[in-house]
């Protein structure tokens, strides 16, 4: 905690809340940490049983920088969309468990159909990407003949399969400079992230409607609370945000969540106002424990990454439920866009955390893990769990 005397005592008026919001979201996001000595002991029983079916599975276990610490504790990699979509190409294992949301599971099942993508929860899916069916996509071309179609990676596969570019947070810009210019462009289906990319680009952008809900309940006002309060804190947001429009201007940094995380390692400041999905904290603070991170709202948490528990990641392992496949059809479609992107990506930034340089996880496990032998005892332990 960044304890200098002018912040310490508006902490202790409890002006806005920016401490109990630090402590709140710690509680939501960094279970495995614990706060008890049960729950640790549970955790911890968990994260070594997972640690050894990961091996025994010859899985890699990805997490989004959203999920919950304790599963980003167990994870080879967590990382924003564009950065899990290369890790799951470049992966040798047999298995992908995808802690995330299901179009990001089933982006890794389309760039490996030769890997088994499961999920912990099929029920985790994404609000933003529902707001935009294919058909829809096919209407709205009708009505803007020679549009090129750019899709934000949080949409779904069928989604995928109308649009000629696909683009993640940390790309968009790359991939709409990449379109000749005098093309129209129409983008779906984020509103914040197309509204961002048109006024970087200055291109011609129609935009969809949509929106992300964690994101659009994070309030102007209370961030200009905070920044009162922390005057020296910089303010990074994500381009989903819906105080976009009204904050692009003010935010030191608009960026994809790795680029968060690259930013505030790199950064000299030592205090950060975090506009984004409050899970990134954990990860903030885990790897830079040096510095104060605030979330610009403390309701800004996604309920669909808060379906996977770590109870679900180790019966995911177990059972090798929920396998997430695409129709070949739509895959092969909807791969012209992601390929597109993934090339047009690569040439432009490498990794902001290439593949050799992912943060070691199992710190906490101090002995190797020991082979399982399959059979009724294991998949008993996995109906223990519910
Ligand atoms: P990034 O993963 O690109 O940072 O964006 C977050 C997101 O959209 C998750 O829904």
């Amino acid at each position: 905690m960044d304890t200098n005397g002018d912040q310490a005592g508006h902490h202790a008026e409890g002006v806005v809340g920016a401490g109990s919001a630090e402590t709140r979201s710690v509680s939501a996001h960094a279970n495995g940490n614990g706060h008890h000595a049960n729950g640790n002991s549970h955790h911890a029983l968990l994260k070594e049983k997972i640690a050894i079916l990961k091996r025994e599975r010859e899985a890699v276990i990805l997490a989004h920088n959203y999920q919950d610490g304790a599963i980003q504790d167990v994870a080879d990699f967590t990382g924003d969309s564009l950065g899990l979509a290369r890790q799951a190409q470049q992966t040798d294992a047999k298995v992908i468990l995808f802690c995330g949301v299901h179009f990001m599971a089933e982006t890794a099942a389309m760039l490996c159909p030769d890997r088994k993508v499961i999920v912990p929860d099929l029920a985790a899916g994404c609000s933003l990407a529902d707001m935009i069916m294919p058909g829809q996509v096919r209407r709205w071309k009708q009505e803007h003949p020679g549009g090129v179609v750019v899709c934000y990676i949080n949409t779904a596969a069928a989604v995928k399969a109308e649009c000629d570019y696909c683009c993640t947070s940390a790309n968009g810009e790359d991939i709409i400079n990449a379109i000749p210019a005098d093309k129209e462009i129409l983008f779906v289906p984020d509103y914040y992230l197309g509204s961002y990319l048109k006024a970087k680009t200055g291109r011609n952008i129609e935009l969809w409607k949509g929106y992300c809900p964690a994101h659009a309940v994070i309030d102007p006002a209370h961030i200009e609370k905070l920044q009162e309060i922390y005057p020296d804190a910089e303010f990074l947001m994500h381009p989903e945000c819906g105080c976009l429009t009204k904050q692009m201007d003010v935010a030191d940094k608009i960026l994809s969540t790795d680029g968060m995380m690259k930013h505030v390692k790199e950064s000299k400041s030592s205090t950060f106002i975090i506009a984004t999905e409050n899970g990134i904290l954990y990860r903030m603070r885990k790897e830079n424990p040096e510095k104060t991170f605030l979330p610009a709202s403390e309701q800004a948490t996604c309920h669909h990454m808060e379906r996977n528990t770590l109870e679900k990641v180790l019966r995911s392992l177990l059972t090798l439920q929920y396998p997430v496949t695409v129709e070949p059809q739509i895959a092969r479609r909807a791969l012209v866009c992601i390929e597109r992107m993934m090339e047009i990506s690569n040439k432009a930034k490498p990794l902001a955390f290439p593949a050799q340089e992912a943060p070691v996880v199992y710190g906490w496990l101090d002995k190797d893990p020991q082979p399982v032998q399959w059979g009724d005892h294991v998949l008993a332990a996995a109906n223990d769990l519910s």
